[in-house]
């Protein structure tokens, strides 16, 4: 590929992606289904590298599903192994000042994950905070049903307490205490390997999203297929329920 990189007239300022396909991308192969998920983390480094380099300030990965615990053990610890490994090796660009310039952030419920992995996330997100070029969300034990419980759930408390009222809530309240705070929802959502659905991701967020749909499967999902979702992008009427 080139490397000049294509200008599209407007680019999503956040792009959300369910990598989906794997299991069948190994199959075609006559590969194990972990070996389609080591694909697919390949490519979520390819795609994130592109997306930044074309100017895409937030991107959003589920990697990991709260339904995702009912895959085989050898299933979920692999994945498990992938979002690990990566994070070494963030831990160790930044050790090395060889920062990617990318803003790391895990969204999802943390109990329930391994404590070297939680222990991971929060020096990542800590070394890689100073960053403001990329914002790289990541979803890991992530459904959107449990997220938006979350965020009742501390309101309800803040009532109980008396730190405020219940009239004063607000959409920007629930908002502000969903794991995504703070940034601007999804302009894109992506969603490769025929499946038109949105499997509890971005539940909240997604109300005025557009999205895309592609039957390549993710670790085939490459900078042409990206290019394809974000020329169609550019040509949307986004009117949020106006005219
Ligand atoms: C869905 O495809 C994919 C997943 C449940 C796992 C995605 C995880 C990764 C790509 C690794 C993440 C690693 C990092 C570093 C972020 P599927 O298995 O449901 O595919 P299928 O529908 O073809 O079976």
């Amino acid at each position: 590929m080139s490397n000049e990189l294509p200008c599209f007239d407007v680019l999503p300022q956040h792009i959300a992606v369910i990598m989906d396909g794997n299991g069948r991308w190994a199959k075609q192969r006559g590969l194990e289904r972990t070996e389609g998920h080591k694909a697919g983390a390949e490519n979520f480094r390819r795609i994130v590298d592109y997306a930044s380099r074309l100017g895409i300030k937030y991107m959003t990965f589920y990697a990991f599903s709260t339904e995702n615990w009912k895959r085989p053990e050898f299933e979920v610890k692999t994945i498990m192994n992938l979002i690990r490994k990566y994070l070494k090796e963030m831990q160790l660009r930044e050790a090395e000042n060889e920062a990617s310039g990318y803003n790391i952030h895990f969204i999802g419920n943390r109990e329930g994950l391994d404590d070297d992995i939680v222990k991971l996330f929060n020096t990542v997100e800590k070394r890689s905070s100073k960053h403001n070029k990329t914002y790289v969300n990541i979803a890991v034990n992530y459904g959107g049903r449990e997220e938006i419980t979350h965020s009742v759930r501390v309101l309800c408390e803040k009532v109980k307490n008396g730190e405020l009222i219940s009239s004063d809530i607000t959409e920007n309240t629930v908002a502000s205490y969903l794991y995504t705070a703070g940034q601007p929802d999804p302009d894109l959502i992506i969603r490769p390997s025929g499946e038109q659905r949105l499997s509890n991701f971005l539940i909240w967020q997604a109300a005025y999203s557009e999205f895309w749909y592609s039957d390549v499967l993710w670790p085939d999902f490459n900078e042409q297929e990206l290019n394809r979702a974000l020329e169609d992008y550019a040509h949307r009427h986004r009117r949020f329920g106006g005219i």
